[in-house]
């Protein structure tokens, strides 16, 4: 058996088709052609570069298709036999890296449905029985991305399990809680990062959704209409594990919106890892000095040689950019394409390919780093202590002794306001000069103006209080087990 490919020699309007369509690209598509394609067109129009990614979903979608044509009596029991052996080798050759894929031959489909037709024969040539590339790419595309969404979740766990380690050790760390980015009111570093450990659970729930909706079985829409093989899909779906079948052929062979709804999830996904990547650019700046990084995560400068730069998260929060923009890259893709099928589908590939790389990988550093990072509690103590970050307790402090709360509101101002221009904190005032502001205040106060008063008294549900900081922390290493 030899490979037409390689045997192939210019041609011209006036050479005799091959009969096999997928011989060579250099030839026509067909009889109905009188010319090949030209080569611009040709490198235009092929997908193979970066489509030849999809090959083992492609090979696997192949094979579920031929057993089932071949249990429905469709194709010869020999055909199949001779289709698996073929698809087998092929297997091995694009493990091996013998593969040969060809530009003349588009894409990633028809590379492999030529070369089995060149080692098998006619038996290749029956695979595509009741079967378009139109459903073919879309099953493809969903059962690679199913795998990748497998993949990614586990990375999402690891990165919440990294902060939600890092947290259990930070309950009684105290920091200022900003609002504006001025000091409002003080958390623990354990209440702050468990904020962004439950964005990562929400990301993870919605790539849940994603996968249920991309698991849907395209295949037997055919072109865009169905077919009139009497194809068993049902069986198709339950070989490759796809939770259920797309019920209308046009929607099955031209939708998209799996892949939207994926890369919406990646994009909120990394502008949560960017915001956690921007603050933790500025908790190792000078002047913050909140944290410290692992060396082996920071860079140099090349020429200020006191330079320890945070590039990852810096990076981390720059790839933000390109996921967000494959999100409208995609969604401008789709919105002009009218029922069914159309070639601008192939575009949806490098976009996903980039999505799914650029977050497992940032997911990937990202965990690691958090688990390297370095807690200075003193500089954030120091830090929380600067901008009046108790003044609310007092006016609650206040209430409690019967003012109404916005009286309470007015006395903390003045109190700042005069400790302020003293260069004081609201704990420097003596009980006598805060009494003169209101004769309620006892010497309790001093309690209730502490850093960790203030944050042990916010007892409520999802506050600060370590308490029940510990009470989330045991919630989500149960809910990660
Ligand atoms: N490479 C194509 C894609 O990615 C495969 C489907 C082509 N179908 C077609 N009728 N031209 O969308």
């Amino acid at each position: 058996m030899h490979d037409p490919l390689l045997l192939a020699t210019p041609v011209t309007a006036t050479h005799r088709m091959s009969t096999d369509p997928l011989a060579n690209r250099q030839q026509a598509w067909s009889a109905l052609f009188s010319e090949p394609m030209s080569e611009l067109v040709q490198r235009y129009t092929a997908s193979v570069g970066f489509d030849k990614r999809l090959w083992r979903a492609d090979i696997q979608g192949s094979l579920a298709h031929a057993e089932m044509l071949a249990a429905q009596g469709v194709i010869q029991p020999a055909d199949l036999a001779d289709i698996q052996r073929g698809l087998g080798q092929i297997t091995q050759e694009i493990e091996s890296g013998q593969f040969q894929w060809k530009l003349e031959l588009e894409d990633v489909h028809l590379n492999i449905e030529a070369r089995l037709t060149t080692l098998v024969g006619d038996a290749g040539k029956r695979l595509h029985t009741g079967r378009s590339r139109n459903d073919q790419v879309a099953t493809d595309v969903r059962l690679w991305l199913r795998g990748e969404i497998d993949k990614l979740a586990v990375l999402l766990k690891a990165m919440q399990w990294a902060l939600v380690e890092l947290a259990a050790r930070h309950t009684g760390t105290v920091m200022p809680g900003f609002t504006h980015m001025q000091v409002a009111q003080p958390v623990s570093f354990a209440h702050h990062l468990l904020a962004y450990v439950e964005m990562f659970s929400r990301d993870a729930e919605r790539l849940a959704e994603v996968r249920r909706r991309t698991n849907q079985l395209p295949l037997g829409a055919a072109a865009l209409a169905g077919t009139s093989y009497p194809l068993d899909r049902a069986r198709v779906a339950a070989t490759l594990g796809f939770e259920g079948l797309c019920q209308n052929s046009l929607d099955a062979v031209s939708d998209r919106d799996f892949a939207l709804e994926f890369s919406s999830f990646a994009a909120i996904c990394m502008v949560h890892v960017s915001r956690l990547s921007e603050e933790i650019v500025l908790w190792m700046s000078q002047n913050f000095g909140f944290i410290d990084l692992a060396d082996r995560y920071c860079t140099g400068s090349s020429i200020m040689p006191q330079k320890r730069n945070p590039d990852v998260a810096e990076l981390a929060r720059g790839k933000s950019g390109r996921v967000v923009g494959h999100l409208m890259g995609m969604l401008t893709l789709m919105k002009g394409q009218p029922l069914t099928y159309n070639k601008d589908n192939q575009e949806d590939k490098e976009p996903l390919f980039d999505t799914v790389d650029t977050l497992a990988d940032t997911l990937r550093i990202m965990a690691e780093m958090a688990g390297g990072i370095v807690v200075k509690p003193e500089a954030m103590e120091r830090a929380a202590l600067k901008g009046y970050a108790t003044a609310t307790d007092l006016a609650d402090y206040l209430v409690r002794k019967g003012l109404p709360f916005r009286d309470a509101h007015e006395t903390v101002a003045l109190a700042v306001k005069i400790a302020l221009q003293r260069g004081l904190a609201l704990t420097d005032l003596t009980l006598a000069e805060l009494q003169a502001l209101q004769p309620a205040i006892g010497s309790d106060v001093y309690e209730v103006l502490s850093l960790h008063g203030s944050m042990n008294a916010r007892q409520v549900l999802g506050g600060t209080a370590p308490a029940q900081v510990q009470l989330q922390i045991d919630r989500h290493r149960q809910r990660l087990a």
